[in-house]
């Protein structure tokens, strides 16, 4: 079966990484419009690369858990087509064994030269000052695609979404667009539509099936009942 993943900050929060929109959520304190958009850069660099800073330090000290593990046991089976979204900038897909981890909102690992267009790894703590490792440029960024820019993969996701048997939506909240829109492209095209979520999103009506409860429970079942089909 091909089958397409979506991952949003819930499926990290039992590491102990905070969700964006959750009552101790990652927004709390901040303003969107400061730390994540190209204007809030602009108008005080070292605000938004203390924030991102920050949350690349809180990555490092937590563990994937068994939701990022239990995905990584499906695709490393090899016996379905799996292919993983994740609008998470943190690791833990990648440190649980996922491979081919599409980050449609970027990586705190990387920073993006803003005048050459290069990626490369971010310096744990990211300094207005430091010079692109490309051309030289002081105009590195960390490599977080931001509201108002366009996400990631977007080409590559809507060709996968066109093409799915299934859809699942893990841990998000559905209020990010295109991330949002995702299970309608799917559901249109046939394809049974999924949500693991501890509560139900507003996408209620586009979803076939959905599981409610903390993703290391729902995830690990979910996958071990696809494993025995
Ligand atoms: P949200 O904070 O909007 O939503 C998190 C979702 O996870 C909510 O629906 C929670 O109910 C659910 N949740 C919380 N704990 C859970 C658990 N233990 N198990 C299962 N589900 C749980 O975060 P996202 O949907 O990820 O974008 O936010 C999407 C985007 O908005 C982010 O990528 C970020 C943000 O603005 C950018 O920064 C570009």
């Amino acid at each position: 079966m091909k089958i397409v993943i979506l991952t949003g900050s819930g499926i990290s929060a039992e590491s102990g990484i905070p969700t964006f929109r959750g009552s101790d959520g990652l927004w709390n304190g901040f303003k969107v419009e400061d730390v994540a958009t190209p204007e809030g850069f602009k108008k005080n660099k070292q605000l938004v690369l203390d924030f991102y800073n920050s949350r690349r330090k809180d990555v490092k000290s937590v563990v994937p858990n068994d939701a990022h593990f239990a995905i990584a046991k499906l695709q490393n089976s090899g016996l379905h087509d799996v292919t993983l979204i994740t609008q998470n900038v943190d690791d833990l897909h990648e440190r649980a064994g996922s491979k081919n981890v599409l980050h449609m909102h970027g990586s705190l690992a990387n920073a993006l030269c803003s005048h050459c267009g290069e990626v490369f790894p971010a310096n744990e703590v990211m300094m207005v000052e430091d010079a692109c490792a490309e051309c030289g440029e002081k105009t590195v960024r960390p490599d977080i695609v931001w509201f108002g820019e366009i996400p990631y993969y977007m080409d590559e996701i809507d060709y996968k979404l066109r093409d799915a048997d299934i859809f699942v939506s893990i841990g998000t909240s559905g209020n990010v667009y295109p991330a949002a829109g995702f299970v309608r492209i799917a559901k249109k095209k046939k394809a049974k539509t999924v949500e693991l979520n501890l509560e139900p999103t507003g996408g209620y009506h586009d979803f076939s099936e959905r599981k409610i409860g903390l993703a290391t429970k729902v995830v690990p079942e979910w996958v071990d009942d696809i494993l025995k089909m």
